[in-house]
């Protein structure tokens, strides 16, 4: 029980020890005052951060999915195409590198095989590369051109938590950092966006408040066998890894899919038997994500009329949401692309509390490793 701190499991301790992980690998890079974001790990000069055309994020499973939320902000902040893939796939699809390419590889363990070999296919074919690892001097840590380290701790459960919401925020803090020096960000913005970032911690101790609802949520569907999890937009990563986190610990089918695209096949499934998950928060300051929110009420009001049970993640003091969907687990409100890394939480509790309703071996779930170091 001692390194667990009392939790019952690795998990739960990791779930918690998100704020934390999030303070640490924020706070030392960032200057409110000065309207700055330094990277010194970085280790590719400004010229040629400058000169980046496009970017790839290549990484594996809940890795990935940080990457995809990356992708918007990178996108979003800094103004790069970005494109993201499967390790897996990249190393055997002889992808294309285009010239002022920039490879980012995301992983937490620092050892997967697939990423580990994604990255040297990138630098073999000329593209410089960054790390974003949790194990400091790891295997693609020291392949890499340059690294950022997320300072999560040591993550010990199969299932990745507190490392995934950390990816999140270094993937933020580098798009900030591109935006910065290639002249795309004032410095106005910039301390708007640190500001909202030095308030994540605390705004995640809040979401953990909800533990208890999110126990309460898997005894109550804790018989049931499927489940559909959808999101749009940079939401649709986090829908992707809480139904990745459900597979993983509880065994339960669970399928992530982006919102909009339930009318083109998965709806005909959608009825009292497949509990929808649905992430529906809005960032009243940001017209796309007001639209989209507008989209995901039609979505709810539609699966409502098919008799489905919808669980929803919504925005703090969003009452029409209580309204409509059967559950609602409110986060605090931040901006649309912060959002996703409040968002995780209570989904990482479902599968939590689905798994240990089900018995089930929580921090080492059958036929997995922790880190996957042969392909
Ligand atoms: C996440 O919960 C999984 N255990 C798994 O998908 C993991 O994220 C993947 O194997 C990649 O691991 P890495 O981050 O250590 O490369």
């Amino acid at each position: 029980m001692a390194d667990k701190r009392g939790f019952p499991h690795h998990m739960l301790k990791e779930i918690f020890e998100q704020p934390q992980g999030l303070r640490d690998t924020v706070a030392p890079r960032v200057s409110l005052e000065k309207g700055l974001v330094q990277l010194d790990d970085v280790r590719i000069t400004v010229e040629e951060l400058c000169s980046v055309e496009r970017i790839s994020i290549v990484a594996s499973g809940t890795s990935r999915h940080a990457g995809m939320a990356g992708q918007f902000m990178i996108q979003d902040l800094a103004n790069v195409p970005v494109e993201v893939d499967y390790a897996s796939e990249f190393e055997y699809r002889n992808p294309l590198i285009c010239r002022n390419e920039l490879t980012i590889v995301i992983t937490q363990s620092g050892e997967t095989a697939d990423t580990t070999a994604a990255q040297r296919e990138a630098k073999a074919k000329g593209s410089r590369t960054i790390a974003i690892s949790n194990v400091m001097d790891s295997t693609i840590a020291r392949e890499a051109d340059g690294v950022l380290y997320t300072h999560a701790g040591p993550e010990i459960s199969i299932a990745s938590t507190k490392a995934f919401t950390a990816q999140m925020a270094v993937l933020f803090l580098f798009a900030i950092y591109l935006g910065q020096v290639r002249g795309k960000l004032a410095k106005e913005q910039v301390q708007r966006y640190i500001r909202e970032l030095l308030e994540l911690p605390a705004k995640t101790e809040t979401v953990l408040e909800c533990a208890s609802a999110c126990k309460a949520l898997a005894d109550r569907y804790h018989q049931v066998e499927d489940f559909l999890f959808l999101g749009r937009a940079i939401h649709y990563p986090v829908a992707m890894d809480g139904a990745l986190k459900l597979k993983e610990v509880s065994y339960v089918h669970a399928e992530g899919y982006p919102t909009g695209e339930t009318k083109h096949g998965p709806n005909a499934m959608i009825d009292e038997n497949l509990p929808v998950v649905i992430v529906a928060t809005c960032d009243r300051n940001d017209a796309g994500s007001v639209l989209r929110y507008e989209k995901n009420v039609a979505n709810i009001k539609g699966f409502k009329r098919q008799s489905a049970r919808v669980i929803a993640i919504a925005s703090e003091g969003d009452e029409g949401m209580r309204e409509l969907a059967d559950h609602t687990i409110f986060v605090p409100r931040a901006p649309e692309l912060l959002s996703p890394i409040l968002e995780i939480v209570p989904l990482q509790l479902f599968a939590y509390y689905m798994a240990v309703r089900k018995g089930l071996d929580v921090d080492r779930p059958r036929n997995l490793v922790k880190s996957v170091t042969l392909e």
